[in-house]
């Protein structure tokens, strides 16, 4: 359904160029969930925005991207109407960024079923209603009629998932969807898109920095890295050997569930590297307990085939030596 490749997104700012996305390949089939994993500034909204057509005019962006076999660049270069917001669409990392804080929910909803599928101001608003209860709001009725800021964080997540609900899309983006909110309504958050994708036969991106979180979700995960996929597999696959060493130190940063109560977790030590003139080696060397002298002789290339366990690492964990004990069910993943 949709295919990715070589994706390059670079940023002219004052203080030089950011190389947000550096040659991001993946496919997604129909009905896939496809996790995007990795730390802050890693490239996952960028790539995100990237597929939507959201970047701002300071991005220069190369690669292919196709929906469904229709060029998605071309279809944005042509101003083509009803396709982002409705073939695909995204949840935002920020529900106030996609919410207008003087308009009632309802009414806002309401708007994109009006502009995208001509629908009348009394059927969108009912439809809004429905797609509200869809997305597990107690009292929609009472909703509909609210402004955002008389929501929880959670009942504007639902707010703001049952929007890129609204036209029904063939692939939803849901960059972060829980970060506003606590682990329980999290959880129940993350569990309602998982039903509401296999009800609908939807494709989903899950853009998350919490491993845990593809955990039991994914069909397949792709964790990136200072702009670039360092490990790419099958979430059982990567669960079970994942080989990168940033893979690994992921995993170690979330807490799990046999995890006593008060364990301390290992935060990644160090920092992600400068996007602006990178270095042409292993960007995660300087972190990695697992560094030789050649990581720095280049930056390692993603091994194998797209469609295969695929690591960009010259030395990889796992294998034999594999640490079991990093290996039980991560706390945010699913039971
Ligand atoms: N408009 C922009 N101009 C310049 N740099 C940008 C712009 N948008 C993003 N970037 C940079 O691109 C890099 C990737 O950003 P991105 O938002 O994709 O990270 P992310 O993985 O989504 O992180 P987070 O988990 O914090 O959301 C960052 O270094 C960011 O500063
Ligand atoms: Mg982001």
């Amino acid at each position: 359904m949709l295919s990715v490749r070589d994706l390059q997104v670079r940023f002219a700012t004052e203080r030089g160029t950011v190389n947000a996305v550096n040659g991001v390949s993946f496919d997604l089939h129909e009905g896939k969930t496809l996790a995007i994993v990795g730390e802050s500034g890693s490239g996952k909204s960028v790539t995100a925005k990237t597929l939507m057509n959201l970047l701002p005019r300071s991005a220069h962006v190369s690669g292919e991207v196709t929906f469904n076999g229709q060029d998605v660049r071309a279809l944005a270069a042509a101003g083509t109407k009803h396709f982002f917001g409705v073939q695909m669409a995204m949840v935002f990392q920020d529900p106030m960024t996609s919410l207008n804080p003087v308009k009632k929910v309802g009414e806002q909803i309401a708007e994109t079923l009006r502009y995208h599928l001509g629908r009348s101001r009394s059927e969108a608003l009912s439809e809004a209603q429905n797609l509200l209860t869809t997305v597990g709001t107690p009292e929609p009725e009472r909703r509909i009629s609210q402004y955002p800021h008389e929501l929880s964080g959670g009942l504007r997540q639902r707010v703001v998932i049952a929007m890129a609900l609204a036209c029904q899309p063939r692939l939803l983006i849901a960059d972060e969807p829980t970060t506003a909110v606590d682990v329980t309504v999290q959880k129940h958050l993350l569990d309602m898109l998982d039903e509401l994708r296999r009800e609908r036969g939807m494709a989903l991106i899950l853009i998350t920095h919490d491993l845990g979180v593809a955990h039991g979700r994914a069909d397949d995960v792709a964790v990136m890295y200072a702009g670039r996929l360092v490990e790419v597999a099958a979430a059982e696959t990567l669960f079970e050997d994942m080989r990168h060493p940033y893979t690994e130190a992921l995993l170690r940063s979330i807490p799990r569930i046999n995890d006593p109560a008060h364990q301390r977790l290992d935060p990644i030590p160090g920092n992600p590297p400068e996007l602006i003139d990178p270095p042409d080696a292993c960007s995660f060397a300087p972190r990695c307990d697992y560094a030789h002298a050649d990581c720095l002789d280049g930056v390692p290339e993603l091994s194998g085939q797209l469609g295969q366990h695929r690591f960009a690492c010259l030395h990889p964990t796992g294998g034999e030596d594999s640490i079991s004990s990093n290996r039980d069910t991560p706390r945010s993943g699913r039971d």
